[in-house]
């Protein structure tokens, strides 16, 4: 398992979830890993667990909506490991609503955490992989950014900005080696399908089947894989592209 050996990685919203799931999927794969997130206690929880399994991670507090705090933690990760080389911006956050009930206060938050931190953390690492060779951009998006969702007005506009924005960087810094992609997944099991779920009056375990063909829901290591995937030198040719995970469910149709 030395698939990322030697990367420097940097992931937002690291201390829950999918980002917790893959800071310690990445340092297993041989990567020295900056866990960000401004859940502080569980942040550091996920790295102390790493370490002690004699991988290599550190935690830094981060709030990706202030442009301070991305100078700060990229400056740092600079000046203690030389380069980052995998950037995923994967803090986000959700909210079901009906449209005619979204706030304006609703939209600024979700637009500052989701839109505004995947594009502080590409303007702030982009051009130093691009000095320094080249690097990898991996974006969070969402199923909910390339189809309608009812009550997703808000956070389908945030993953569908993800979506495109990740192409316009892409294009940018190909010719210098830089590769920009986004992940497109359906529910994935951690604390936000189960706010999701809830919202809608179900659970988890019952949108399986009506999400998926296949029956389930992701589990976070179904989205870690393909992390992993498109972190390393096997994705070299791979670069804004949009990548749907979703057990089939926007593509297949199940007639019985
Ligand atoms: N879980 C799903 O069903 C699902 C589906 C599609 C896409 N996604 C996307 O995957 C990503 C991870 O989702 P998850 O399910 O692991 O969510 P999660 O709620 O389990 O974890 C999100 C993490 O982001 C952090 N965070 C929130 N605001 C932040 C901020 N301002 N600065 C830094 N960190 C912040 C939280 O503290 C938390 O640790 C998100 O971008 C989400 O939109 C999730």
């Amino acid at each position: 398992m030395s698939r990322l050996q030697d990367k420097t990685i940097l992931i937002t919203g690291a201390a829950n979830g999918i980002g917790a799931a893959a800071a310690t999927r990445f340092a297993a794969e041989g990567a020295t890993v900056i866990a960000t997130d401004i859940d502080e206690t569980a942040g550091k929880a996920v790295v102390e667990q790493i370490t002690a399994a004699g991988r290599s991670a550190e935690f830094l507090a981060h709030d990706v909506t202030s442009e301070d705090a991305w100078v700060q933690v990229t400056d740092q990760v600079r000046a203690v490991h030389g380069r980052i080389d995998v950037l995923v911006n994967n803090a986000g956050i959700y909210l079901i609503a009906p449209l005619a009930d979204t706030s304006v206060e609703d939209w600024n938050r979700l637009m500052a955490v989701n839109v505004t931190g995947t594009f502080l953390g590409m303007k702030h690492t982009a051009p130093h992989m691009a000095a320094s060779g080249g690097g990898a951009i991996i974006n969070l998006s969402s199923i909910a950014g390339l189809v309608g969702v009812a009550g997703h007005t808000l956070y389908g506009a945030s993953k569908g900005a993800v979506r495109t924005m990740t192409k316009d960087v892409a294009a940018e810094y190909a010719a210098a080696n830089v590769r920009v992609n986004s992940l497109h997944p359906t529910y994935v099991n951690t604390a936000m399908a189960t706010y999701g779920a809830a919202a809608a009056g179900t659970t988890i375990e019952a949108l399986g089947p009506v999400l998926s063909p296949l029956g389930r829901i992701a589990e976070p290591a179904d989205v870690v894989n393909f992390l992993v995937f498109l972190a390393s030198d096997e994705a070299a040719y791979l670069t804004g592209s949009e990548y749907n995970l979703d057990g089939g469910g926007s593509t297949l149709i199940s007639v019985g």
